[in-house]
Formats: C-alpha cells, sequence, structure tokens
C-alpha cells in the first residue's frame, strides 16, 4: 500500500431540489481542506494522503469519510472534529469512536 493512511471524504454534490443531503452541500469540502492542512503541517504527505471522493450512499448519516487501511467510517462529521481525527486516528491508530459508523455484516 503506498500511504500509511487513505483518507476519503466524500464532496459529492447533489442539485438544490434533490430529494436527498449531500455531503457536499455541507462541509465535506471544508473538511478535505483540513485534513490537507493539517497533512502539510505535520509533513506527512509522502505517508498520509486525504481526498476528495463521491458518495457512499449513506447520505442521510452524512457529512462521511473514510479511512484505510483500517475501513473506519465516519458520519456526521463536523469541521471542528477533524483535529480529533487526525490526531487520534491519523496520528495514533485510534479510531474516533463517537463518530464511527458501524455496519451490519451481511
Ligand atoms: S453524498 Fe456523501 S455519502 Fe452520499
Amino acid at each position: 500500500m503506498k500511504y500509511e493512511k487513505h483518507i476519503f471524504i466524500c464532496n459529492n454534490q447533489r442539485d438544490e431540489n434533490a430529494p436527498r443531503v449531500s455531503c457536499g452541500e455541507t462541509t465535506g469540502n471544508e473538511i478535505a481542506a483540513r485534513f490537507k492542512e493539517l497533512i502539510q503541517e505535520h509533513k506527512l504527505r509522502m505517508r498520509v494522503r486525504a481526498q476528495r471522493t463521491s458518495c457512499f450512499d449513506i447520505c442521510e448519516k452524512g457529512p462521511i469519510m473514510v479511512v484505510y487501511p483500517e475501513g473506519v467510517f465516519y458520519g456526521g462529521v463536523n469541521l471542528e472534529d477533524v483535529e480529533d481525527i487526525f490526531e487520534q486516528h491519523i496520528l495514533n491508530n485510534r479510531p474516533v469512536e463517537r463518530l464511527r459508523l458501524h455496519f451490519e455484516k451481511r
């Protein structure tokens, strides 16, 4: 794997009349920008990558993001949560349980 941590942040944006909300309409873009800043500040560009992505189809729980290689999904992420996720999960491998989404196994 190229990166030790790979962060995908939904920034899907539907038009304003769409029946579902979308992460890009709320804070998805700002969340991605803040992760990128933190990666720069910590000089981790070769080891950690944050990038915007499209819909994970769990829009109502958004804003949504996921961290690999663990495959930990976070929902309802606000801009104020980014530093917590960065500090706890990205730097110290401890997922932030209060924001973590769990899915039933199929
Ligand atoms: S718009 Fe973000 S999960 Fe669907």
